[in-house]
């Protein structure tokens, strides 16, 4: 394996078989696997779990890491291409990246969405650049539409948990204050389709996800043996569910336009996770969101600290299926 990019990159088999490897690393431990290895993590944008799981991750394995967060004591980085650098940046992702990589044996990088341009961000313009620029092992920590390692994290979670493979599976929006980015509920839809699941996306009206994520995660579904619908209808998309992940993110109808997104998002504050949301779910339903969340605005703390919740287990799992993409990537 050389660059881990999308899930959708890999067949159902190797998937399982990356979640095995965790599995395996987790439960006998190979703190030499990767000694005198050495990742570098450049964070174009802001983390609290990938920054943290893949520096531990890299430790437990006998690696090494560091990590550039550009404007936080390095030049602040430019992306755009053609660019007239008479700004705040310095430096321009075509020498940052070379040079980063020279230096590490695999690199990652997280790059959100410009959310200026749908179809642009839909391609991933950007984040195919940086990946081009780099000759090493290469980890996508999060790009404008996929965020892969997430996935892995929750399928392997959804595994732990005994989770069917052909379950019911909700994936809803959830209210923010703002647009939050599409990278999350397009890698979430395909990698619950990729599965086999019986996905239903709940979202309001002026949320459908773009169609090309939907077209792919269809795809996947076709592929796997499961189905991917949407809807509005909370009661009905939650009846038998076996898992509800909730996620925010900006109207497409809306994208790059701020005031109306505002105008959209502001009577929906009601989609924020309750307890009663549950109702017609399985008794043993389980709820799961990536992090960060805003309590009581996305999800009411009774859903999160309560029984049901599965989110701390979601992002203990991000640490030990980044160390199984690090061992494909650096060990073989
Ligand atoms: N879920 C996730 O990627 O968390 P961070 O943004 O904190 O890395």
């Amino acid at each position: 394996m050389q660059r881990f990019l999308d899930l959708a990159d890999f067949n159902r088999d190797q998937v399982a078989d990356l979640v095995a490897l965790a599995r395996r690393l987790q439960e006998h431990p190979e703190p030499q696997a990767l000694a005198g290895k050495i990742l570098g993590l450049l964070f174009m944008n802001p983390s609290l779990r990938t920054l943290s799981s893949f520096q531990a991750g890299m430790m437990r394995l006998g690696g090494s890491s560091f990590v550039v967060t550009p404007g936080q004591g390095t030049w602040q980085v430019e992306t755009r291409t053609g660019a007239v650098m008479n700004a705040g940046a310095a430096e321009h992702v075509r020498e940052a990246i070379p040079v980063l990589a020279s230096y590490c044996d695999a690199l990652g990088i997280r790059s959100f969405a410009e959310g200026k341009d749908l179809a642009s961000d839909i391609a991933e313009t950007q984040f195919q650049l940086m990946a081009s620029l780099c000759d090493k092992p290469f980890v996508n920590m999060e790009s404008a539409m996929n965020h892969p390692c997430q996935s892995l994290a929750d399928w392997k979670t959804m595994d732990d948990l005994g989770v069917p493979r052909q379950g019911r599976f909700v994936l809803s929006w959830v209210y923010h204050p703002r647009a939050l980015p599409l990278a999350v509920p397009a890698a979430t839809v395909h990698m619950a389709a990729q599965r086999g699941m019986e996905v239903v996306v709940l979202r309001p009206e002026g949320y459908s996800l773009p169609e090309p994520v939907m077209a792919k995660a269809r795809a996947a579904a076709a592929a796997s043996g499961g189905t991917v619908t949407e809807t509005s209808d909370r009661a009905a998309a939650l009846a038998g569910a076996h898992v509800l992940y909730a996620k925010e993110w900006g109207s497409p109808l809306a994208y790059g336009d701020a005031e109306a997104e505002t105008k959209l998002r502001d009577p929906l504050k009601d989609w924020c996770v309750r307890d009663d949301w549950f109702a017609r779910a399985r008794s043993d339903c389980h709820f799961m969101h990536c992090l960060p969340v805003r309590r009581n605005v996305a999800v009411a703390d009774e859903v999160l600290d309560g029984p049901r919740s599965r989110v701390i287990q979601e992002a203990a799992n991000r640490m030990v299926v980044q160390m199984a993409v690090l061992y494909r990537l650096l060990k073989g």
